[in-house]
């Protein structure tokens, strides 16, 4: 097992609820559909990591690894747009991610608090995203596309480590490990929560 076999076992091993044969099927039958989502997806990921730049500008480490992160999300943005536009297809308008505006509604408030939990929510967001990718890979006909999200799945399994590791960076070891468990419970109990769609979440 490679480096990045093992941080994806990892990563979304931890997960605290297991996506549904249902949400696999359901995603087969729409690819098209779940694939404008994706999209989205990425493109958010993207913005958000420049966000945090623009939040804490102090941060050296962070201001590093959320630069390099924007592009790694852009260019996987960039990827499923090709996917999209050779099926003929045009990105749609934006829809509200019910999973992200679930999460966020646990942030606490105050400024340290605050940045813990927004690299916390973000580690758990990339942790899923893993699985997701894992299970649509394993699932997916075309060896080009199942290739293709086996690579995004290590890849977010990347994102959730370094997003944990930021976290220990600037936190100490012991509340992160209290609040990552938190994150756990929150992160399941939203997406067991949410309908079948063909979404990522
Ligand atoms: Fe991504
Ligand atoms: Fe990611």
């Amino acid at each position: 097992m490679n480096s990045a076999d093992s941080t994806q076992a990892s990563s979304h091993h931890r997960l605290r609820y297991n996506t549904d044969r249902s949400w696999v099927t359901c995603v087969l039958e729409n690819f098209d559909l779940f694939l404008l989502d994706h999209a989205a997806n990425e493109r958010k990921a993207s913005a958000v990591a420049m966000s945090m730049v623009a939040h804490y500008p102090d941060r050296t480490m962070l201001v590093v690894k959320m630069t390099d992160l924007a592009l790694e999300e852009l260019s996987h943005f960039r990827s499923v747009v090709h996917l999209i536009q050779a099926r003929g297809l045009q990105l749609a308008d934006d829809s509200k991610d019910q999973y992200v505006a679930a999460l966020r509604e646990h942030h606490r408030r105050g400024k340290e608090d605050y940045f813990m939990d927004r690299l916390l929510s973000a580690a758990v967001i990339e942790a899923r995203g893993t699985e997701r990718f894992a299970c649509l890979a394993a699932a997916l006909q075309d060896p080009d596309l199942a290739r293709f999200y086996e690579t995004l799945a290590h890849s977010e399994a990347t994102h959730t480590e370094m997003f944990l590791n930021l976290a220990a960076q600037y936190f100490d070891l012991g509340d992160v490990s209290a609040r990552w468990l938190f994150w756990l419970d929150r992160e399941a109990e939203v997406l067991s929560q949410i309908p079948v769609l063909p979404r990522l979440h």
